[in-house]
């Protein structure tokens, strides 16, 4: 089994994304750190405390972390997934029974990764902050990461500005540091593709039929779901979380082309922008994985079939 630490901002999606690393025998959730992002610190936290009693996983630490961009501040919080982060419906997930870790993000990861025997995935799904300050702090951790898989930026695409993705935007400096000036092997997904993995309405109405824990998922979803009808047309909703962990859990299920790439961190209308570089001929190595294309209905089986296995009362 691979170790596995998520580091989240729980959102819906996200939600999806830590449900479905507890749904999968290949990898071990040795613990989940949150960051603010969706919705300020406290409600990440709250929301990933919930979910993990959903899950049935409060074994799992879950330690907050950042509260803020690194530098300067968050311009604004996201819309996408209601007031509490999860369409409203934050009371509708169980009372957790233990509350968060003492141990503040940076110091679980530390920790995790010294006892660690096996290289560990980390998968970020939110802004970049914990993340950064991590390797910033403890330079000597990064040989005990095997990969960072992320789920941020965009290449064609943006969705919080026209050039912009929302966990990249959140806190440019912060992701420019992880993801240009460390050299951590890094796995970055895109919305380019995690749009085209959306799952429809009839998708998630089978899911929510399969067990109480699906129907808990399904309905944290309204919220969300009336946000992708209006901005992208659809009658579903787009799982960008879930599937940077589908590629933790089964490497090469995403198609990558490797690629050099920067992080526009300036205060234009690119701020927070991915900057990929398409040359031929370029100055420096093409060191970013950039996940671009997938079999998509495979990747939604993948997807239901983990999630319907969740069970629950
Ligand atoms: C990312 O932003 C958040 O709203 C989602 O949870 C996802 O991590 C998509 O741009
Ligand atoms: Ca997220």
């Amino acid at each position: 089994t691979t170790p596995l630490i998520i580091d989240t901002d729980p959102g819906v999606d996200d939600a999806f994304a830590l449900a479905l690393a507890a749904a999968s025998p290949e990898v071990e959730l040795l613990g989940v750190t949150t960051v603010f992002g969706n919705v300020p610190l406290a409600d990440t936290t709250a929301n990933a405390l919930r979910l993990r009693a959903l899950l049935g996983r409060e074994d799992v630490p879950v330690a907050a972390g950042a509260d803020r961009p690194l530098v300067h501040p968050q311009p604004h919080l996201s819309s996408a997934h209601g007031s509490d982060g999860l369409s409203g419906a934050r009371g509708t997930l169980p009372e957790p029974t233990r509350a968060a870790d003492p141990r503040d993000a940076v110091t679980l990861m530390r920790e995790l990764l010294e006892a660690a025997d096996r290289p560990v995935t980390i998968v970020p799904i939110g802004p970049l902050t914990n993340i950064a300050l991590l390797l910033a702090a403890h330079p000597r951790l990064k040989a005990k990461i095997g990969r960072l898989v992320v789920m941020g930026g965009g290449v064609d695409v943006g969705n919080t500005t026209p050039s912009a993705e929302f966990n990249l935007w959140s806190d440019p400096e912060a992701a420019r540091r992880v993801l240009v000036e460390e050299d951590v092997p890094t796995t970055l997904v895109p919305v380019d593709l995690t749009h085209r993995c959306a799952v429809g309405a009839g998708w998630l109405a089978d899911l929510a039929r399969t067990s109480a824990t699906g129907a808990a998922l399904v309905g944290l979803t309204g919220e969300y779901l009336a946000t992708y009808r209006r901005i992208l047309g659809l009658d579903g909703i787009v799982v960008h979380d879930a599937v940077a962990v589908a590629e933790a859990i089964r490497p090469g299920i995403l198609a990558t082309t490797a690629f050099a790439a920067d992080l526009d961190c300036s205060f234009g209308p690119n701020r927070g922008a991915l900057v990929v570089d398409r040359r031929r001929e370029v100055e420096r190595p093409p060191d970013l994985d950039v996940a671009l294309d997938t079999d998509l209905d495979g990747l939604r089986s993948f997807l239901f079939e983990r999630l319907s296995s969740l069970g629950g009362a």
